[in-house]
Formats: C-alpha cells, sequence, structure tokens
C-alpha cells in the first residue's frame, strides 16, 4: 500500500537555522510520546490504538451499523467538537459530493448532524425533514453532558419515540460514551440502548478511530477496517525517532517556523471532499496547543475556492504564515474538459485533459507564486482519497500533534479554556448549580 509523503523542501530554506536547533527537542518529544512522561500522559490511549483494535470490536461496530443501515433511512449523528469532526471529515471526504440530493438507497442511509450547534431553525428544519422518515440516532459524548448535543438528543429521541414506539426506537439508538459516568450512560443503562465506549485515556479530538468515528462511517458504509489498517501502518512508520520520521519532520518543520515568526498555518486542500478535514484538522491543533498564551493558528482555506477570497491576502499579507497543503494524487473519477467548436470561452487548449490537470497546474502555480511571495510550504501527498489513506493522514496528524505540542511546552492533551464559556452560558442561563456566577455575569452585563 502505498503511504502519504511530506516534502519541507520550500519551507525549510525560511528557517533551517530554527529546524536544525529542533533536531533534539523533536527526538526528545518523540520519546516522551511514546514512554508516557510528557505531561498530559494519562491521555495516549489513541498512540497504540490503531495496532490494538481488535477484530471484535471491528465486527461488532460493523454489525450495529448493518442493523441501522438495514433500518434507516437517516442516521444522525448528534455530537460535537472530538465527537463529532472526524466522523464528518471522513464521511465527507469519501462521499459523492450530491449524496444529499439523491433519495437514501437500501441499505445506505443518509448521515446527519444535529449536536454541533444550537441553531433553533437547523433543529427544528432537521425535525421537519425527519417526520415520517425513518431514522435512527447515534448520540456520542464523553462527558455525556454536553449541553448542545443533550438538547438535539432530547428532541430527536422524543421524535423517534413518538413516530415509531418506544420499544422500536429502542433498537434505533446508539450511545457513545463514558463507561460508567454521565447522564447519557445513566440514560443509557436505564432505556436499555446499545452502548460502545469512548475510552478514558483517549481525549475527544483523538477520539476518530475509537466507536466515536468508527460507529458513524460505517453506518455511512465505508470500510472501517481500512481507516484502522491505514491509521495503524502509519503508526509503524511513525514509531521510532529519526530525521526522516514524516510525524517528526511535520511536527518539527512547524515549530521551527512558528519560532521565526509564522504563527498562522493554513492547511490548504484543492479537493472540496477536504474541507471536513480541514475542520477536523483545525479543533486538534487548536484544542491541542492554543495554551498559555502560545500557539500556531489553524487556520485553513478551499482552493481554487478561495484563491478568489482569501488568494490577495495569501499573496501579499502579513507574512505571519505559512501553507500546509494536502494534494490528492489521483482522483477516482476520470472527468475531461470537452472541445467547443466555437471556442467564444477560449479555453479549448484545455480540451481533452483531466480536470485534474488543470487542477494540479493551479495547486503548483500557486504553491510557486505563495514560496515567491514569502509563505513557507510543507507539501503532504495523498496517494487517494481512499480509507486506507484516510486513516494514515489521520494518525500522522495525531501523533505530530502530540509532539508538536511538547515541542512547543504545552500539554497537548488538555483543553481548560473550553469551560469558560460553558460557565457563562449556564450562569447566564440560571443552571441550578450556579447562583453566584449568575450573580457576578449580571452584574457585569447591566
Ligand atoms: O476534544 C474535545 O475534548 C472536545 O472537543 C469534546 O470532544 C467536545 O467538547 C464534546 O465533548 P463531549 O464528547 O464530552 O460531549
Amino acid at each position: 500500500m502505498k503511504s502519504i509523503e511530506i516534502n519541507i523542501e520550500h519551507a525549510l530554506y525560511f528557517a533551517e537555522k530554527q529546524y536544525n536547533a529542533l533536531e533534539a527537542p523533536a527526538v526528545e518529544a518523540m520519546t516522551a510520546l511514546e514512554k508516557g512522561t510528557g505531561e498530559g500522559a494519562d491521555f495516549l490511549g489513541w498512540l497504540h490504538l490503531p495496532s490494538e483494535t481488535s477484530d471484535k470490536l471491528i465486527a461488532d461496530i460493523n454489525a450495529t451499523a448493518a442493523r441501522l443501515r438495514e433500518a434507516c433511512d437517516y442516521v444522525v449523528c448528534i455530537g460535537i467538537g472530538g465527537s463529532y469532526l472526524g466522523a464528518r471529515a471522513v464521511i465527507s471526504a469519501l462521499s459523492d459530493s450530491f449524496s444529499d440530493f439523491y433519495a437514501p438507497a437500501p441499505k445506505n442511509p443518509k448521515i446527519l448532524y444535529a449536536g454541533q450547534n444550537i441553531g433553533e431553525e437547523y433543529l427544528a428544519e432537521l425535525q421537519k425533514l425527519l417526520e415520517g422518515k425513518k431514522f435512527g440516532i447515534v448520540v456520542i459524548s464523553k462527558s455525556g453532558t454536553t449541553t448542545e448535543p443533550a438538547i438535539a438528543f432530547r428532541l430527536l429521541r422524543d421524535q423517534l419515540e413518538k413516530q415509531v414506539g418506544k420499544d422500536a426506537a429502542k433498537n434505533l439508538i446508539v450511545a457513545i460514551t463514558d463507561a460508567k459516568k454521565g447522564a447519557l450512560r445513566t440514560m443509557a443503562d436505564q432505556e436499555g440502548w446499545e452502548t460502545y465506549v469512548i475510552p478514558d485515556n483517549v481525549g475527544g479530538r483523538f477520539s476518530v478511530l475509537t466507536p466515536v468515528g468508527l460507529l458513524p462511517i460505517a453506518c455511512a458504509g465505508y470500510d472501517i477496517a481500512k481507516l484502522v489498517a491505514g491509521a495503524a501502518d502509519m503508526e509503524r512508520t511513525s514509531a521510532h525517532p529519526s530525521p526522516e520520521n514524516p510525524v517528526e519532520v511535520y511536527a518539527r518543520m512547524r515549530n521551527a517556523l512558528y519560532q521565526d515568526g509564522k504563527k498562522i498555518e493554513i492547511l490548504v486542500n484543492f479537493d472540496p471532499k477536504l474541507h471536513y478535514f480541514s475542520e477536523w484538522w483545525k479543533q486538534l491543533y487548536g484544542e491541542s496547543e492554543g495554551k498559555n498564551h502560545k500557539g500556531i493558528f489553524p487556520a485553513s482555506v478551499d482552493l481554487t475556492t478561495d484563491l478568489h477570497s482569501m488568494g490577495q491576502w495569501i499573496q501579499d499579507g502579513e507574512r505571519t504564515i505559512f501553507e500546509t497543503v494536502l494534494s490528492v494524487k489521483k482522483p477516482a473519477i476520470d472527468h475531461r474538459v470537452p472541445e467547443n467548436a466555437s471556442n467564444l470561452d477560449g479555453i479549448n487548449y484545455l480540451a481533452g485533459k483531466r480536470i485534474d490537470e488543470v487542477n494540479k497546474m493551479a495547486e503548483l502555480g500557486t504553491r510557486i507564486a505563495h514560496v515567491e511571495g514569502g509563505v513557507p510550504n510543507i507539501h503532504i501527498t495523498l496517494p487517494a482519497l481512499d480509507e486506507y489513506s484516510l486513516g494514515q493522514l489521520i494518525y500522522f496528524f495525531e501523533k505530530a500533534c502530540g509532539v508538536s505540542g511538547y515541542i512547543l511546552g504545552v500539554n497537548p492533551f488538555n483543553q481548560p479554556g473550553v469551560e469558560d464559556y460553558k460557565r457563562n452560558m449556564f450562569a447566564l442561563l440560571g443552571k441550578p448549580g450556579y447562583e453566584k456566577e449568575t450573580a457576578d455575569i449580571q452584574s457585569k452585563i447591566k
């Protein structure tokens, strides 16, 4: 099987001195991660997860997915942040771009998402769509107490039970949560829903290769064994510190650029199917590294679309950015530009060429222009947009995130800053137990 490749040639000459100086810290970070001697080491359950995932777990998840696929035209995945982005990233990378507009095919339910926002119209419109439809729910929350998914789940569970009856609904709800704690665990145990466990030592944003990501991906009809196999191969490839280790190279290069004043990393794709992969990546790096007033700001663009909105800034704005380009070697479909007799649009010079050839030249031309404009470029090539390559890429970014956080000097596995908005929201909404915070915040907004 082909491996993803990384090329840092056009980033290195921007920060070679810093890159060389980071050789020892990178080895140290790799070693601390492997030995579990760094900060947050009780959250390293993801590190050997791919190679340790049992055939039985894959078979169980596939059996649950088969049951939902058989019974449902729609499966709603309820979750937010790390409990949703990984599944959405993989499913949208592998799906037909227009699958939403086709009627559901037998055994191929459409995957819908809820609990990732608190949009009143979004939820009302989702419920309207599901009226009288055959649907199931996969509800995912590690803590089991997150407000956004709790609201969505209350609404949709109610709707499902009204539509099919409480007994039938039981077989159409699957909960993925902590083994023992949280409201969702209590409800699942009381109601007798099937459950999967999010391991204690795997944080949300590192959980895509647990049932959190695997069950929704299997419900969408994709091969989770291949996804895990790709990740396991990258686990092996990146196991030992070495200047050639792709994980070490990426983590070291981005820290070298950061030290050179490049404070923003833009993940660039040239395939619209990777849009949600970037959303997953932004959460992974943003929540892991943005601490103690440090950390590269993770941004993303979809090209060539955003060349017509953000292209000017990237080419010519403040020189505090670098790019990491995700390039897919070959699209699965051969589609070409047609000849046109009148050629009034002047594009007959492209006739007969694959659309991907035009895209690849756009990519190369953009990379050259941006590098010449002072934007360092890291280039990552995926052999194909399939389960195996995505599995490799997921593990690559997860491990590089741990290594990079350690090089930066932060604990990449906690997220204390996420609690602040929740405390204010609960205080403003008058949640029981938040009486003092309510009084404090009311005095600020008077
Ligand atoms: O990565 C994280 O830890 C977070 O993004 C969580 O996944 C997110 O806040 C959802 O939390 P929970 O799964 O507890 O509902």
